[in-house]
């Protein structure tokens, strides 16, 4: 219910860590109109295309506040899910209530007809992901094929939004035209020969994405003012957070590179750093900690890689645009560097690897989150298994077949597992503390790669560390 150009939770220029919280619902009930055209208190037809992890939340967000949601993706499986009214996103709370209910009021729809659906829209935001390739430069096979789906049905008046991260600059140069040509409309351009074009960034956590809509200032850019003050007066109506309608869609673009390589950089700090804690005894989470008890130090936490779609990607897209960014590319480095870290004090511990149990705890990238995309377990396991480990793998997310599909064999938990030598684990799933040391009659060490391991007691025999802080 704020527009402004300036988020007012940055608290100084120094930076400063601060906790928002989710801001109430102030919005009277939105009264319908067609064509919407960004009055105040009034809601149209959306479009969302690509309704999975965070395109689904976004959708029943947009159907919460009034607004007619179709949702679009081509998966039929996605699609008749929510047709049913049905969340096929699992572990994000509230979320398949929200769906239950946009779909049981008829807010909430899904189609896998592109273009029929932005026929339809006042507005559409595209959600699609944007990956690498194999040399890890923007693979945007997704977002071509989505774009060149709703382009034909983009008509006068069209709000097109993109919400995808992507590298800065795509907006207006890779997608203003192909929208264009499809079209034969001008972007950034009101009345009867022209649509309109922004960038919002998605920065959302998985797990917390409803709450998160609520809290963190929605950013957003426009090719032009037109575009900017059309998509921030949409993101008003349908969000209770507060909406920074910034001077460009670059900068828009920029800002959420900005958010996320900041962190990979400055988890790469913490990991070299953590080798020097290492190497000299000290434990660097009590450092961490003393640190950051000074208002401008945001140390993060070390720990055997980052996975995820998000931070380990972003720095590329960054790269791509300006292999200048040294620090950036060396930060992927350190952090693409720590499972070999892992298996370096595997070492040091073990001797010789071949041969040796290694059961591997958590395979997704984060905990509580079904998503193997860039998972540090991924080379992990690759690496174990080529020194002739024999890997054994456990994740409460995945099933057997879906351990054996990444190398491991799967552990039961609770199962007794007397070849088992090491322990290493790649999620702080807090589950971990619930292990019994007795399972492991031939256990020798433990690797806490998220140093998130509490009083967990393990016989005398256990040599216990984690990243940056070395064993018992
Ligand atoms: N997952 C996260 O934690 C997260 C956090 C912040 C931002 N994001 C952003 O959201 C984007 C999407 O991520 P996600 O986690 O929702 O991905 P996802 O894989 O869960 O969902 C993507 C959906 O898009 C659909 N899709 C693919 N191609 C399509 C097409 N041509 N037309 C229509 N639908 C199509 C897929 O079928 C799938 O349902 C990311 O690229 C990122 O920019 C993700």
């Amino acid at each position: 219910m704020t527009i402004t150009d300036r988020p007012s939770n940055t608290a100084d220029l120094a930076g400063g860590s601060f906790s928002s919280e989710p801001n109430p619902c102030l919005h009277p009930f939105a009264r319908p109109v067609r064509p919407w055209r960004g009055e105040p208190g009034t809601a149209g037809i959306v479009a969302v295309v690509g309704a999975g992890k965070m395109g689904l939340p976004l959708a029943a967000q947009f159907a919460s506040h009034g607004w007619d949601v179709i949702a679009v993706d081509i998966d039929q499986a996605v699609v008749a899910a929510i047709n049913e009214g049905r969340s096929h996103v699992d572990e994000e709370p509230g979320l398949a209530e929200l769906v239950a209910t946009a779909h049981g009021d008829g807010m909430l729809r899904a189609t896998t007809d592109g273009a029929a659906a932005a026929r339809e829209a006042d507005v559409i935001v595209l959600i699609v992901p944007v990956m690498l390739d194999a040399d890890s430069h923007p693979d945007y096979r997704y977002m071509d094929a989505a774009t060149d789906s709703i382009a034909p049905g983009i008509h006068a008046g069209s709000l097109v939004i993109y919400e995808t991260t992507l590298p800065v600059g795509d907006t207006r140069g890779r997608y203003a035209p192909r929208l264009e040509a499809a079209s034969g409309l001008r972007a950034e351009v009101e009345g009867d020969n022209g649509f309109l074009l922004a960038f919002s960034p998605e920065r959302l956590y998985s797990g917390a994405a409803l709450r998160n809509l609520a809290t963190y200032p929605k950013l957003v850019g426009g090719l032009g003012p037109s575009s900017r003050d059309r998509a921030a007066a949409f993101y008003d109506s349908v969000l209770d957070a507060e909406i920074v309608a910034m001077s460009s869609a670059e900068a828009a673009e920029f800002s959420k590179l900005a958010d996320t390589t900041y962190r990979d950089v400055n988890i790469a700090l913490a990991n070299e750093f953590a080798n020097y804690a290492d190497r000299i005894g000290v434990d660097l989470t009590e450092v961490i900690a003393a640190a950051n008890s000074q208002p401008y130090s945001h140390i993060h936490q070390p720990g055997i890689g980052v996975g995820g779609h998000c931070i380990p990607v972003y720095p590329h897209f960054l790269l791509d645009r300006a292999p200048e960014l040294s620090l950036v590319a060396r930060a992927r480095e350190v952090n693409d560097g720590q499972v070999d870290v892992a298996i370096q004090a595997l070492k040091a511990e073990l001797g010789a690897l071949g041969g040796v149990g290694v059961l591997v705890l958590g395979l997704t990238y984060r905990h509580g989150v079904k998503e193997l995309a860039y998972s540090r377990a991924l080379p992990l396991i690759e690496q174990l298994l080529a020194a002739g480990v024999h890997v054994m793998a456990y994740d409460p997310l995945l099933t057997e077949d879906e351990v054996r599909a990444v190398g491991a064999e799967p552990w039961t938990w609770g199962a007794g597992a007397p070849g088992v030598g090491a322990i290493v684990t790649q999620t702080g799933d807090p589950r971990w503390n619930d292990l019994d040391p007795a399972w492991f009659p031939g256990l020798q060490v433990v690797l806490d790669g998220r140093n998130s391991l509490g009083a967990l007691e393990f016989p005398d025999r256990v040599n216990r560390r984690g990243i940056g802080k070395t064993g018992s």
